[in-house]
């Protein structure tokens, strides 16, 4: 198992290119069931989830072609020949679930193995289940799997979400777009992989209106035909480097980059002390003074604060003048990078879903384990501002989400280095 070694040595300067969305990248593959004409990804990210997402596919039948080094993903479904996910691809990720609305609405029968993914909280998939209930899909859970019916296809009707679900209104949504008549999800999730999600349904022939909304309206069509569709940028691999030079100083530009697609997590780091302009190519970022306020934080479904930058901004905070208060409201169990910070010299209580920070002046490099995708970086971030080396373990949570993670600091002056097998 690799490990990554980071030594902080201060200023950053220089710019970091940001890569097309893991997150709607995972649920833009499984479109591609929705038809038998071939459906392209351009501005896709290189990361092991898009190849466990590409196995899966490739495990019902569908051909995933990786292009220009990966970055574009060329696929077809014309030969749809297995409707079962298994246990041992889909075990590896959550977002393997959303493969299951779209083979129901296609073909009428989907089996897809309850998942598996990162250690924050139980995370179950009952309102993917619900939704497609409400769509007429007669569900049964057996041996692991959920085996899903819908022998006269699915038909239009009202989901209501008791609370805010991304991957269950991705399901829902993809699996309206072939349902007879129309579908109106209502408490729909806003994020802006949802909308990314719509614009290329949209482009397929879907007829959808709301997205970005609370309500989403679905007219449901008899078969979606082919496109070529650029993948949303990753808005938290942004924020994640929008915090390097907050961290440690310096000034970076993120390629790229947008503000409306963060904008709560800008007006936080305004609020601590961190400039961001929108620049030509994208955002710059820097601090106004040496100093960083300690700032409260809650974390939302969008437009809120986002938990997957709750642990990247608690490694800013570990360093903050004063105390902050972090709540994690999404996910329980989401603070296992505060132990590993710990260890690092950073003052943290947690108690249930909320961390309190006490701003120390250094941190100090030690030997930590990579928890969670989001909790890895959080430990890189944390290196560079530490005196001394830190040495982070178990990397390969983080080659799931974040590409080119060492070369990308690199370019930046960090002092970082993957060790191959420890
Ligand atoms: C997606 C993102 C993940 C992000 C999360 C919240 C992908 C691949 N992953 O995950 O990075 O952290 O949104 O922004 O896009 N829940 C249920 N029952 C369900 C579904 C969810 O109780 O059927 C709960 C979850 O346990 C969690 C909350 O709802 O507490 C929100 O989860 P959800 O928005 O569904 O997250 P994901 O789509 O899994």
């Amino acid at each position: 198992m690799d490990s990554i070694i980071v030594t902080g040595n201060g200023p950053l300067k220089g710019q970091i290119p940001i890569a097309g969305a893991k997150n709607a990248c995972l649920t833009l593959m499984p479109a591609t069931l929705l038809s038998d004409e071939p459906l392209t990804l351009t501005n896709a990210p290189r990361l092991s989830d898009i190849r466990t997402m590409t196995a899966l596919l490739g495990s019902l039948g569908a051909e995933v072609s990786s292009l220009q080094d990966g970055k574009v993903l060329a696929m077809s479904s014309h030969d749809l020949n297995n409707h079962t996910a298994d246990y041992d691809i889909v075990r590896k990720m959550r977002a393997s679930i959303l493969v299951l609305g779209p083979m129901l609405a296609r073909d009428g029968q989907a089996i897809v193995s309850l998942p598996g993914g990162c250690a924050i909280g139980a995370r179950p998939v009952d309102l993917h289940l619900r939704a497609l209930e409400a769509l007429g899909a007669q569900m049964d859970l057996r041996d692991g799997y959920v085996h899903a019916k819908a022998p006269g296809g699915l038909k239009g009707g009202i989901i209501e979400f008791p609370f805010v679900s991304v991957g269950a209104t991705e399901n829902a949504l993809m699996a309206a777009t072939l349902a007879k008549g129309t579908t109106v999800i209502k408490r729909a999730a806003r994020e802006p992989e949802i909308v990314d999600l719509a614009q290329c349904l949209r482009k397929m022939g879907a007829q959808i209106e709301g997205e970005g909304t609370d309500t989403i309206t679905i007219q449901g069509v008899d078969r979606l035909h082919g496109a070529t569709h650029p993948v949303v940028t990753d808005r938290i691999e942004l924020g994640t480097y929008m915090l390097a030079p907050a961290i440690c100083g310096g000034e970076v530009e993120l390629l790229g980059g947008r503000r409306d697609l963060i904008a709560a997590f800008c007006d936080k780091l305004d609020e601590a002390g961190v400039e961001v302009s929108e620049t030509e190519n994208g955002l710059s970022v820097r601090r106004r003074d040496d100093h960083i306020k300690a700032v409260d934080v809650t974390t939302e479904p969008f437009p809120g604060f986002p938990t997957d930058l709750q642990a990247q901004m608690m490694a800013l905070m570990c360093t903050a003048d004063g105390v902050s208060v972090l709540e994690e409201k999404i996910f329980e169990n989401r603070f296992m990078h505060a132990p590993e910070l710990m260890r690092m010299g950073a003052q943290i209580d947690v108690h249930g879903g909320t961390a309190k920070v006490t701003g120390v002046s250094k941190l100090k490099g030690a030997p930590v384990m990579a928890t969670d995708l989001r909790a890895s970086v959080s430990l890189i971030l944390a290196g560079l501002a530490a005196e001394g080396e830190t040495k982070v373990s178990r990397v390969y949570h983080l080659d799931r989400g974040y590409e080119h993670v060492v070369g990308k600091l690199k370019g930046v002056g960090a002092l970082i280095e993957r060790i191959p097998g420890q």
